[in-house]
């Protein structure tokens, strides 16, 4: 059966809990790519070690939302491992995400595929 998510790269933040955790879940198991981001560092990485043993690549970052240093440092992330993103899906934080997203100089620059967001989901 086909993943509807198969290799695709996303983004979730707020990923240590709730509706996040429960996102990153739902990704992982529809065979994506994940970069799994949040302020508690220690529940993050536990998703993420959960997405991993759904089989999901995942990777996790310490980011808050409300500063543009974490948040190009989470793009950095996805880049670095993965090669961009795809999708990107928001917790907390939606209007401080999009801009610094948007100015990321490594995103212009240093991509081996183009890391442009297609899709979100804000809760
Ligand atoms: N639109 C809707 O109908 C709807 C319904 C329910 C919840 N929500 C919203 O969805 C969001 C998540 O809800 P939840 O129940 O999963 O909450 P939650 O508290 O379980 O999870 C929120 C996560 O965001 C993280 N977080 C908080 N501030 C952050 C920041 N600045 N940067 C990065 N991570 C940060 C927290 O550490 C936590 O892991 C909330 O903002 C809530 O208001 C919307």
């Amino acid at each position: 059966m086909v993943k509807r998510f198969d290799k695709k790269i996303v983004l979730v933040t707020g990923a240590a809990s709730g509706i996040g955790r429960a996102t990153a879940l739902a990704f992982a198991a529809e065979g994506a790519q994940l970069v799994l981001c949040d302020v508690d560092v220690a529940a993050v990485g536990e998703t993420t070690a959960m997405a991993r043993e759904l089989g999901a690549p995942a990777e996790f970052i310490r980011c808050d939302v409300a500063r543009a240093s974490d948040c190009e440092a989470m793009v950095a992330r996805a880049v670095d491992a993965f090669g961009g993103w795809m999708w990107h899906s928001t917790m907390p934080g939606s209007t401080s995400l999009r801009r610094p997203l948007g100015t990321s100089k490594k995103w212009n620059g240093s991509a081996s595929s183009p890391p442009i967001s297609q899709g979100s989901f804000t809760a």
